[in-house]
């Protein structure tokens, strides 16, 4: 398993180019199975993740295509980069998702709504647990219920079927969802008649799907907002589609500039994704300059500590929870973290504990106290996405040495990220095979 090792405490200095958003490139690609029609993704992002989709989809009959861009290359398409993806489910040779291949990635339950619709049948293995909580499906499978699923779970696996086709509904969501939104938005535009989703997840990767489906001649009205209106169709067109910047890719940098005290600019991506993280992050004391072609982020004084608490969108994202976590404690003062999304997703704890931080959990909140800016490099373990990119923050900023173990959560979600932070003068390489 690869390990990434820093040598901390130079302050950043430079430019980052922002890939598309993984979590918008995901629901995406599961979309393809809707149509006979080929579908373009343009802005993909290139990660594990990415890969773990490809393979899904390829053993239900898609076909993909792919083009490379090298990064920071404009593509074809004006203010893109990253490779263009074309998939084609002409024909679907299997409505069963193995096992094998969601057990590696829960984004992969993505196709059960789009299965479900096109083919009348779906068979996916139940994602089961992960480190960051139980993460049931409960509310997808609720919700596709009412457009008149039928829902047997055993052995494992969900098995739906909707034989005479789905039927449209209103359908409520208890929670915000992000994943049953998307599964139930990409099923009800297929179905007959007229879809009212209450309490419907508002992230920005949730629009570029919506968005997405009405290019390929869905109908979906009031798409931003918490209802969505989907007046189902019979029929889909091909499509092409810019994946959106990263969000929590964004964020994360800008925190790698802030926690080191430097200067990054911040290329291909939009402040209006990360507003929450901007507001706290200028609260704290860090400066950010939206620019024409770029967000420059910078942090020459002392840093204070500021709550946040997270939330669905627009609130302060759990994805950028445990990379708050690190700047905090580099700040002057006390932080309280409140994780109001995930009930077990304090695991980077631990590790920040490793550094010097000092952090306790009273359940669901950290309470960070400040130790303005004395990190000390240590061996730590990255145990899931968000927490292993906190871990690499903190080296960044700590003084001396940190081997970052079990990186291959990162390569999920951060496209060349040692190449992009080594480019701002960290020290940073990755050691094959450690
Ligand atoms: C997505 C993101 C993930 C992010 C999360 C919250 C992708 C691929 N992943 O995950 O990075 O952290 O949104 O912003 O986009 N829940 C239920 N029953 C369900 C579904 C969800 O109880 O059927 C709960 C979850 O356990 C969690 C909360 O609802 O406590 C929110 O989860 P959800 O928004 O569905 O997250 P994901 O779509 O899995």
């Amino acid at each position: 398993m690869d390990a990434i090792r820093i040598q901390g405490g130079v302050p950043l200095a430079g430019d980052i180019t922002i890939g598309g958003a993984k979590n918008a490139a995901l629901p995406l690609m599961a979309a393809c199975l809707l149509s006979d029609q080929p579908l373009t993704l343009v802005n993909m992002p290139e990660l594990a993740d990415i890969a773990t989709m490809g393979n899904l989809l390829r053993q239900h009959g898609v076909t993909i295509g792919q083009a490379a861009f090298g990064a920071g290359r404009a593509s074809p398409d004006a203010g893109a980069t990253g490779r263009t993806m074309t998939l084609s489910a002409d024909t679907i040779t299997s409505v069963t998702a193995p096992y094998d291949l969601v057990r590696r990635m829960r984004a992969s339950v993505l196709v059960l709504g789009p299965l479900l619709a096109r083919m009348g049948e779906a068979k996916v293995s139940l994602p089961g647990g992960c480190a960051i909580g139980t993460r049931p499906v409960d509310l997808h499978l609720k919700a596709l219920e009412a457009l008149g699923a039928k829902i047997e779970v055993k052995e494992g696996y969900i098995h739906a079927t909707a034989a005479g086709g789905l039927k449209g509904a209103k359908v409520t969501f208890p929670k915000v969802t992000v994943g049953g939104t998307e599964n139930l938005l990409m099923a009800a535009i297929l179905a007959s008649g007229e879809t009212i989703l209450e309490n419907a997840a508002r992230e920005p990767e949730i629009g570029n799907l919506a968005e997405c489906l009405n290019a390929m001649g869905a109908d979906i009205t009031g798409i931003g907002s918490g209802t969505l209106t989907i007046r189902g169709v019979k029929t889909l067109r091909a499509a092409r589609v810019a994946v959106i910047p990263d969000r929590i890719e964004t964020g994360t940098y800008a925190i790698a500039a802030a926690i080191t005290r430097g200067r990054i600019k911040l290329l291909g991506t939009n402040y209006e994704l990360l507003d929450s993280v901007f507001a706290a992050m200028r609260q704290a004391g860090v400066t950010i300059e939206s620019q024409d072609d770029g967000i420059v982020v910078s942090a020459e004084k002392e840093l204070v500590g500021v709550d946040v608490a997270t939330e669905p969108f627009p609130g302060f994202p759990t994805d950028m929870q445990a990379q708050w976590m690190a700047l905090m404690a580099t700040a002057n003062g006390a932080a309280m973290i409140t994780e109001t999304i995930f009930e077990n997703r304090f695991m980077h704890v631990p590790e920040l504990t490793r550094f010097g931080a000092d952090v306790n959990v009273h359940g669901a909140s950290a309470i960070v106290r400040g130790r303005g800016g004395k990190l000390s490099g240590a061996p730590v373990m990255a145990t899931d996405l968000r927490a292993s990119s906190s871990l690499i923050l903190a080296g960044l900023a700590a003084s001396g040495e940190t081997l970052v173990n079990r990186v291959y959560h990162l390569d999920r979600g951060y496209e060349r990220l040692e190449e992009k932070l080594g480019a701002c003068g960290a020290r940073i390489e990755r050691i094959s095979g450690a």
